[in-house]
This record gives C-alpha cells, sequence and structure tokens, in this order.
C-alpha cells in the first residue's frame, strides 16, 4: 500500500505484535460484512468499476479485470494468514457487492490504514462517516492497535471532511504508489487509540 505510512512508528512488544496477528487472522465478520472470496470477483469489478469508487483509492488493481481483481482477493487471503491484511465485503444476497473494507496491519507497529468504498447509490448520507467510526473503534479494540494512519487524495474532499471532522490529526503528506507503478501525492492522518472518542 501507501509509501512512507505509518507516519509514527512505536515498536511493539512481541507478545502485542503476536495478540494483533493473531486477531487478523481470527477476523471472520465486520458488521454486515464478510470476508471477501475469490469467487466476489466479477460483483466487487463491478463495484470498482464505477469511477466514483475507482479515482480516489490507489490501492485497488490497475488494470480493472476480473482476474485482477480475483488475484487482489487471493492476496488479502494470504494477508490474513500472515495476519497483516484483510479485505471485506458488503453482501445483500442478491449477488452485488454494496462496499468493501481493505485492511492493512501492521502488527509490528501495532498499527492499521484502512481502505475502502460504498456502492455510488450510497454516498453523502452519512453512511460512510457511521460506518468508518464503528470500524475505527472495531480495529483498536478487536484488533488490538495503538494507532491508525490514513491518506487521501488532495482532491478527495468527502474523506477529509470525514477525517478531519472525527479528530484525526494531520501528518503532512507522501507519495502513493499504485499497483501499476504510477503515484499519486496523499494527505496523511493518524488517530491514537487513547485519543479515540469511541462514540460509535
Ligand atoms: C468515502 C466514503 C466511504 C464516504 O462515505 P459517504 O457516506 O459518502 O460520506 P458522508 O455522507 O458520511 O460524508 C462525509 C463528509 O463529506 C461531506 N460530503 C458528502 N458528499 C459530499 C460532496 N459531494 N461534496 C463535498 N462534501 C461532501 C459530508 O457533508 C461530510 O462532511 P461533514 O461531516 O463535514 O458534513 C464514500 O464517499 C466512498 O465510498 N467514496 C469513494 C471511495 C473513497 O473515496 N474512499 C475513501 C478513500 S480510501
Amino acid at each position: 500500500m501507501a509509501d512512507g505510512i505509518p507516519i509514527t512508528r512505536n515498536p511493539a512488544a512481541p507478545e502485542r505484535e503476536a495478540a494483533i496477528r493473531a486477531a487478523v487472522r481470527g477476523a471472520v465478520k465486520l458488521r454486515e460484512s464478510r470476508l471477501a472470496r475469490p469467487e466476489d470477483a466479477a460483483a466487487l469489478l463491478a463495484l470498482f468499476t464505477d469511477p466514483a469508487v475507482h479515482a480516489p483509492i490507489y490501492s485497488l488493481p490497475r488494470p480493472l479485470t476480473e482476474d485482477t481483481v480475483r488475484a487482489f482477493i487471493e492476496d488479502h487471503v494470504r494477508q490474513r494468514e500472515a495476519g497483516e491484511g484483510l479485505l471485506f465485503v458488503t453482501d445483500p444476497g442478491d449477488g452485488r457487492v454494496l462496499g468493501y473494507s481493505d485492511f492493512q496491519i501492521w502488527p509490528q507497529w501495532a498499527a492499521g490504514e484502512i481502505a475502502g468504498a460504498l456502492h455510488p447509490s450510497l454516498h453523502g448520507q452519512g453512511t460512510g462517516t457511521k460506518g468508518a467510526a464503528q470500524t475505527f473503534t472495531w480495529m483498536f479494540d478487536t484488533l488490538g492497535l495503538d494507532l491508525i494512519c490514513e491518506t487521501a487524495s488532495l482532491q478527495n474532499t468527502i474523506t477529509q471532511r470525514m477525517l478531519d471532522g472525527m479528530g484525526f490529526t494531520r501528518m503532512g503528506q507522501v507519495t502513493s504508489t499504485r499497483p501499476d507503478g504510477t503515484t499519486r501525492d496523499s494527505l496523511v492522518w493518524e488517530m491514537k487509540s487513547a485519543d479515540w472518542p469511541r462514540q460509535a
């Protein structure tokens, strides 16, 4: 995922790091979302194909095809086994995927990042802010992280407003590299577990 993040890197004690890896390996559900499976590739591709979803997200496969999306899912299955990543989908049971959450975990720093999107029909109704707040609480309290580090493109006003509004601290700017090697500038925010208001 992003180069140069997290900005804050406090080494976790070995037993803490092991507990975080175990929590990641044991994660199977996140509210109404379930782990992504290789057979979700076509439905996930349909979600990713909308520019309102893929344009702001540097970590999605490029080019976007059913094969690259399946490989993206399979890579996350391996990341989960290593205790370093998770991919969840919101599956209403009608063949569509209405959202996804992609977790990058750095157990050695007790830190993590989440990227994700809602189906465009759900944007701008407060759903993202509510869901993100619940997910941040889950990352701190269930995965056991001390730090969440988030990025957004300079154009991604919605995510910027969301993170500023939740009290995340702006930490500067980094260059993020996409899977095809192209880059984009990203603003960076961090939140410590001790400072998170747990309003969710
Ligand atoms: C990012 C995302 C999950 C946010 O969810 P959402 O439900 O659309 O956002 P919300 O309705 O909770 O709005 C969040 C903030 O953006 C503002 N906002 C919403 N739509 C907006 C728009 N079109 N223009 C400007 N601001 C907007 C809201 O007013 C709110 O700010 P406020 O709390 O200061 O009022 C969703 O928009 C999405 O999936 N976007 C595409 C992918 C993406 O950008 N992912 C994040 C980077 S990984």
